[in-house]
């Protein structure tokens, strides 16, 4: 026997007598997932070293700017951009041979003021405003051409309202609905390599699915360069049903559009859209009956996501573990939520092995 061999044994035995299970050294979700999905994760820079980073590699294969590449932090002038951020996410992709899905173009929210604004201090024209847009595009999606392989082109169009279509945003109001092709025409143009999204929340509630479907039907129809549907997945244990997640990916695929699963999180209370304040006395402890919930939740819709692998391209998580995400501040400041895989200690949750221990 060699020695290397004669050292392995000796370990299992020890593990075997401890009571453990020998586990794969190093093995992460996306070895768990290899052959079904990308597996990714929103970061920001101060992720990308020390133990964090090498978390980051163990897990996920693909990474997705939490706020470095969003409009207002990276073009806050009209002639300045400000670069580093964003680049040092690439660069860390690059270094480390994962991809990188860009986030995103064109939303609502996150904009610099100056955007709306023009020369004469008035509301921009209509005309200006795609010049601008287009400048953008091309300045972020052509300066990283060839290294992002999936942008969110635009980000959240549908109205909060069941009975609008679109949201009555800046964009909206000075351009009409025409922001939203040219936005995806100039991505194709300035990287033509990467595939393009459209991006939003609450895709599996009914009527949201149906305005959905009518948005991409429109621009399919019109040949617009879309190739896919990020369902952003910021989900709760109590929602959505297995029916509606199946039917989303369903009609969306029956478009010919690739699916991607981009900001999943699965927060530990209802969805509430308002944001508001603790109330006194309001629990947020993470129960053995959440946890369970949360268990359960993460296990059916990982079964879908399985069952779809030929529509799903990439499930995304939005921050990496319990010790920070988004879901701490909103709606409710300061009500801690518990909506990820790993624990505050970076220790993966029951969740996770519920997730990683599948047979089909
Ligand atoms: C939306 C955006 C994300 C992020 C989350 C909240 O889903 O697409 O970029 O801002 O809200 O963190």
């Amino acid at each position: 026997m060699k020695i290397t061999s004669a050292v392995a044994l000796a370990t299992l035995l020890a593990l075997a007598c401890a009571g453990r299970k020998p586990v794969q050294q190093n093995k992460g979700l996306k070895d768990y997932y290899r052959s079904y999905f990308k597996m990714g994760v929103a970061v920001g820079p101060a992720d990308l070293s020390g133990p964090t980073a090498e978390f980051i590699l163990r897990h996920y294969n693909s990474i997705t700017p939490e706020n470095a590449m969003k409009m207002g932090p990276i073009h806050p002038e009209e002639n300045r951009y400000f670069w580093r951020d964003a680049d040092s996410i690439v660069n860390f992709a690059q270094r480390n041979g994962i991809g990188v899905r860009g986030h995103n173009l064109c939303w609502h929210e996150q904009t610099p003021g100056w955007m709306f604004k023009g020369p004469d201090g008035k509301q921009v024209s209509k005309e200006l405003l795609l010049q601008r847009l287009k400048d953008h595009i091309f300045s972020v999606a052509g300066r990283y051409k060839g290294k992002i392989y999936a942008w969110d082109v635009v980000n959240e169009v549908i109205d909060d309202d069941s009975t609008r279509l679109l949201r009555n945003s800046l964009w909206y109001q000075i351009c009409g609905e025409d922001f939203i092709p040219k936005a995806f025409e100039y991505a194709r143009e300035a990287d033509p390599g990467a595939k393009l999204f459209y991006n939003d929340y609450n895709t599996e509630r009914p009527e949201k699915m149906e305005r959905l479907y009518k948005l991409m039907k429109k621009l399919v129809d019109a040949k617009v360069p879309v190739d896919g549907v990020g369902l952003q997945a910021h989900w709760s244990v109590y929602e959505p049903s297995e029916s509606e997640l199946r039917s989303v990916i369903k009609k969306m695929a029956s478009l010919g559009l690739e699916v991607q699963i981009t900001e999943l999180d699965m927060s530990v209370y209802p969805w509430e859209k308002e944001r508001r304040q603790k109330r006194p006395g309001e629990s947020d402890v993470l129960t053995p009956e959440l946890e369970q919930k949360q268990v359960e939740q993460y296990a059916r819709v990982f079964k879908i996501f399985r069952e779809n692998k030929d529509k799903i391209t990439n499930v995304t998580f939005w921050n990496i573990s319990d010790r920070y995400t988004w879901l701490d501040t909103y709606p409710v400041p300061g009500r801690k939520n518990y909506p990820l895989l790993f624990d505050t200690d970076l220790q993966p949750k029951k969740a996770y092995w519920e997730v990683v221990n599948f047979k089909k």
